[in-house]
């Protein structure tokens, strides 16, 4: 991502959540060394955006922090191809711990976390506002499902 994709990053944010990030939050992580943003854009004259991932590479750890599909490219694979890259962004750098919130009622992220081996390791009492918890999942080198480097049939998306 680049400043100059920030409106495009913005409609689908607004489209994706009830709390949305704000741009600036967006410009933000743009400036910090360890946060990155990597875009799916339909490879078509148009380049709609479809999606985004944005995590923190700090150490031997790695974050997500937002993860989005626009609502009407749901269900084709697309939120599999960036959880993909990001383990194969984990496994090359060794990382030993990929961490993640979700809120608790998030059946559609928690089932795609599942799949890779996260797991539930703590919640956030009241994260997103009053009543509203967060999970904790966490993804620990060597965790089963969705193996690094196993052959996928998702589409695949490029690093940034
Ligand atoms: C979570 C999100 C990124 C998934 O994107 P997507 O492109 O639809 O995901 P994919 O098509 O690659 O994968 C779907 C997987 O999610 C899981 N999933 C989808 N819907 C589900 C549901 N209703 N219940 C349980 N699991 C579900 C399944 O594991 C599914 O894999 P399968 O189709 O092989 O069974 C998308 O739903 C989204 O943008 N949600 C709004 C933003 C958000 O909540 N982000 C997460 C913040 S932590």
């Amino acid at each position: 991502m680049r400043a100059e994709d920030l409106d495009a990053v913005m409609e689908v944010e607004r489209s994706c959540f009830a709390d949305p990030w704000t741009p600036g939050l967006f410009l933000h992580e743009l400036k910090i060394p360890f946060s990155r943003i990597v875009l799916v854009r339909w490879r078509n004259a148009s380049g709609e955006l479809l999606g985004y991932l944005c995590r923190w590479l700090v150490g031997d750890e790695v974050h997500i922090l937002n993860i989005a599909v626009r609502p009407e490219w749901r269900g084709r694979g697309i939120g599999r191809a960036l959880v993909e890259l990001l383990l194969h962004e984990a496994d090359e750098r060794g990382a030993t711990m990929i961490t993640l919130e979700v809120r608790r009622g998030n059946a559609e992220a928690i089932g795609l976390y599942g799949s890779y081996g996260f797991r539930e390791t703590g919640v956030r009492r009241n994260y997103y506002g009053r009543g509203d918890d967060a999970l904790i999942m966490t993804r620990t080198r060597g965790d089963a499902a969705g193996t690094v480097g196993a052959t996928s049939s998702v589409p695949s998306v490029g690093g940034d």
